[in-house]
């Protein structure tokens, strides 16, 4: 039940900090340390390569998922979407494993690349948030989001929660194979949690911000470098989803090559500039876009912010910058739906699992 909430997906979105929370306990040992089970270890372990296929926002938990399996555990990786996945499907390592990542685990894309791949032999594993589902049943092991039901048809609670499990996945996966690894992740979990619910608590002002920026424009453009690249791509979906303004996401340098000649003046332009290494390239995209009338909203983190931005997150580990860069985006996008009277649990055309190819 949604309680005192007014909408399902405000209160997923409140939630967020308990789920990653939970999460943390969930993939907890005895000693304390988080694990995975053992068959699942030895799976990644075996494998040469993995792939990831996921739809939708999944999908950009994916692209993320990626980063932190490459960097921290050094396993080549490859994500794809699953309806392409069918009929443009990559050579194949030698030993490939497949990690689906669906919050219901009923999607259809993905559920017949799964029965495709089972039938080639090859290992599956499926990372959803409903122990059950058809792709869970199906894969040999599953590993599961503990985000409780979302009800919401944007998904929220449950990518924050994929993006704290692939880290999770990618950090046990390191240390299996004796790889060092500086960071203790359940700590840094500890430290994105209360900054989730920080910025939570400064909700009023994202209703601001939709406010000056989405309540009247035909369409707004999302831009980050490197992981905000892909809080990006789920920014510009949440916007899309609920509240029907056309919204993009892209790679900040790769705007130039084109797109930019959709900037006019006051066009909304939402820059994300958490990653230390291209932050001064990411400005630099700003200061191009606002030379051609852009309406800037730039969304810094403590250690990196400068004066003008809008709003500072607050500092995490480098790597989990998308669980705390996503939030002002989904809060964003909720009150760009709020104002402009869109039904923001239910949006037209949209089904919570698609169950259809
Ligand atoms: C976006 C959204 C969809 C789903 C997609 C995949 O807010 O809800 O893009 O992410 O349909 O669904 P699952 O994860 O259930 O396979």
């Amino acid at each position: 039940e949604k309680g005192t909430y007014p909408h399902y997906m405000l209160k997923e979105m409140y939630e967020q900090p308990g789920v990653v929370r939970k999460i943390s306990q969930a993939y907890e040992d005895q000693k304390g340390e988080l694990t995975l089970d053992v068959a699942i270890c030895k799976a990644l372990n075996e494998a040469d390569r993995l792939y990831i296929i996921a739809a939708g926002t999944s999908y950009h938990a994916g692209l993320i998922g990626k980063q932190y399996i490459e960097k921290i555990a050094g396993i080549p990786v490859e994500v794809h979407i699953s309806s392409e996945f069918g009929y443009n499907m990559p050579l194949l390592s030698e030993k490939p494993l497949f990690l689906f990542i669906t919050q219901s685990g009923e999607t259809a894309d993905s559920r017949q690349v799964l029965v495709k791949v089972k039938a080639l032999g090859h290992p599956t594993i499926t990372l959803t948030n409903v122990a059950g589902s058809t792709l869970s049943r199906e894969a040999d092991y599953t590993l599961l989001l503990h985000a409780g039901p979302e009800i919401a048809v944007a998904s929220t609670k449950a990518y924050t929660a994929q993006v704290a499990v692939l880290a999770i996945v990618a950090y046990v996966a390191a240390k299996e194979q004796g790889k060092t690894v500086d960071f203790d992740l359940k700590n840094e979990l500890a430290i994105a949690a209360n900054a989730i619910q920080t910025i939570m608590d400064s909700k009023e002002e994202m209703e601001q911000i939709a406010h000056e920026f989405l309540e009247v424009t035909r369409n707004a453009f999302f831009i980050g470098r490197n992981l905000d690249f892909y809080v990006s791509l789920e920014g510009a979906l949440k916007v899309k989803e609920i509240s029907y303004i056309q919204a993009e996401g892209f790679a900040g340098g790769e705007l130039k090559h084109g797109t930019i000649a959709l900037i006019e003046e006051g066009t909304p332009v939402f820059a994300l500039a958490t990653q230390q290494a291209v932050s001064l390239n990411i400005r630099g995209n700003v200061k191009e876009v606002v030379a051609r009338g852009a309406n800037p909203c730039i969304i810094s983190m403590e250690g990196l912010a400068e004066v003008g931005d809008r709003f500072v997150l607050p500092k995490v580990h480098a790597l989990l910058t998308p669980l705390v860069a996503v939030i002002p985006l989904q809060l964003i996008s909720y009150y760009a739906a709020l104002h402009r009277d869109c039904d923001v649990d239910k949006p037209r055309n949209l089904a919570k699992s698609v169950t259809v190819e």
